[in-house]
């Protein structure tokens, strides 16, 4: 099973324009710090937004379709079963980090959800979908309220309860 983690704003955007919408550097801390060491699995279009590829630190597996796709340090998946192959005798945790499209594909393979959730709405273009409103799923743990000018966000935990 896999881990999904994301930072939404109030309506589960989570993007815009191919870049995230929000910019705090607390909750970068808290991506790196929860994905270190660990296996990140992410679209490609997640992939070009980033501004240091692959992510240091970690096993990266970049799902695509286009079968010419390469870059140094990281794992190509061309579909889902190519993508489980991979995942399958991984013991460390693996991260779906985005981005909508992926999130969407591999919703069914996860079994937590780890979602930064941001008490502000933005114009956004890209969603996940609200694990408010999925009744499989349900909250384990909501962190602190912090402040970042003016951002007020929170780390809520999310998991799928099978009972
Ligand atoms: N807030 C957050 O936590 C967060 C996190 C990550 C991303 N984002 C945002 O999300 C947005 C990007 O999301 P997106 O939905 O446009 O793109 P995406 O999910 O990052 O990437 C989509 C690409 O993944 C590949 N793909 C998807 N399903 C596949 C499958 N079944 N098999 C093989 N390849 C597959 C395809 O690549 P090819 O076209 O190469 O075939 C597809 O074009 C950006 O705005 C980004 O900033 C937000």
């Amino acid at each position: 099973m896999m881990t999904i983690i994301a930072c939404v704003d109030r309506n589960w955007g989570i993007g815009c324009n191919g870049d995230l919408l929000f910019d705090i550097p607390q909750d970068m801390e808290h991506f790196k710090k929860q994905t270190a060491g660990k296996t990140v699995v992410m679209g490609r279009r997640t992939f070009d937004s980033l501004r240091v590829r692959p992510l240091p630190n970690r096993r990266n597996i970049v799902l695509t379709k286009n079968r010419s796709f390469e870059y140094n340090g990281v794992e190509v998946a061309h579909s889902i079963s190519e993508l489980l192959a991979l995942t399958n005798n991984e013991e460390r945790e693996v991260f779906v980090i985005g981005g909508s499209q992926v999130y969407a594909r591999l919703l069914k393979y996860c079994d937590k959800a780890i979602i930064t959730r941001v008490d502000a709405a933005v114009n956004a273009d890209s969603y996940i979908t609200s694990f408010d409103d999925l009744p499989e799923w349900k909250v384990l743990s909501v962190s602190e309220r912090f402040e970042h000018k003016g951002l007020f966000y929170n780390f809520t935990t999310y998991i799928k309860d099978v009972h």
